[in-house]
């Protein structure tokens, strides 16, 4: 199996700093190489969603995703996960639970959640495998899991090779295997994984746990 690299340093005080400016930030990484992956993420909830349903957003940093959900007239019941207090605070205009907490020790029971998303948070996590063992345990079975996540991917060109430098240089996340994420993810039980075929250094794995399955 190939095994999803543990990082070393704790991101949350550097998300601290960087919650008054992040949202520009994002935005450059979205138009230069995330924007495929974000859709991809955004359609595959959109179309999995129904009143009622319980969505975690795991890592959701200023909660730019449930704004947009909301502004569509999402009517699911929202819950935002950030360990930053300063990313959390920026979320205080967004009707839904905002929770202090780690991807790696969620604070929830088991099979809580319909959809669990997660982007672009899995790869500033020290041990990803953990945090992907924890959103297969708060997923109900029919549910669906999302994840954007930076990729390590061979550099399409220059463009794909100074992103990937400058994101590696500010030390805001990692780069993560597509198939190591795949795999951790299908090694947790009966999910039906897919991974979106897009190129460059940004990838998006949906799988959804098949309904009845064991734990
Ligand atoms: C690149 S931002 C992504 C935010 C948001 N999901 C988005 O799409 O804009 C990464 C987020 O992961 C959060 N984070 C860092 N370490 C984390 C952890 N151990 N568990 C959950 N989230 C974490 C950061 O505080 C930050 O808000």
């Amino acid at each position: 199996m190939t095994v999803l690299e543990a990082g070393r340093a704790d991101l949350v005080p550097l998300y601290d700093r960087l919650a008054p400016v992040y949202d520009r930030l994002h935005h450059r990484w979205l138009r230069r190489a995330g924007g495929e992956a974000q859709a991809a993420l955004e359609a595959a909830v959109r179309a999995a969603l129904g009143p009622g349903q319980a969505l975690l957003d795991a890592g959701c940093g200023t909660g730019a995703f449930a704004r947009r959900l909301l502004a569509d007239g999402c009517a699911a019941d929202l819950t935002l996960l950030d360990p930053s207090r300063e990313m959390l605070r920026r979320c205080a205009d967004i009707p839904c639970e905002r929770v202090h907490g780690r991807l790696e020790a969620l604070p929830f029971g088991a099979e809580t959640f319909d959809i669990v998303t997660c982007a672009w948070a899995l790869e500033t996590v020290a041990e990803p495998a953990a945090a992907i063992v924890e959103m297969a345990r708060v997923l109900r079975g029919g549910g669906l899991l999302c994840v954007a996540f930076c990729a390590q991917r061979p550099d399409r060109g220059v463009a794909d090779w100074v992103i990937r430098r400058s994101l590696t240089r500010r030390g805001t996340g990692r780069f993560l295997s597509v198939r190591g994420v795949a795999r951790t993810i299908a090694a947790q039980g009966s999910f039906e994984v897919r991974s979106v075929p897009l190129a460059g250094p940004a990838a998006m794995v949906v799988a959804r746990r098949v309904p009845g399955s064991p734990r």
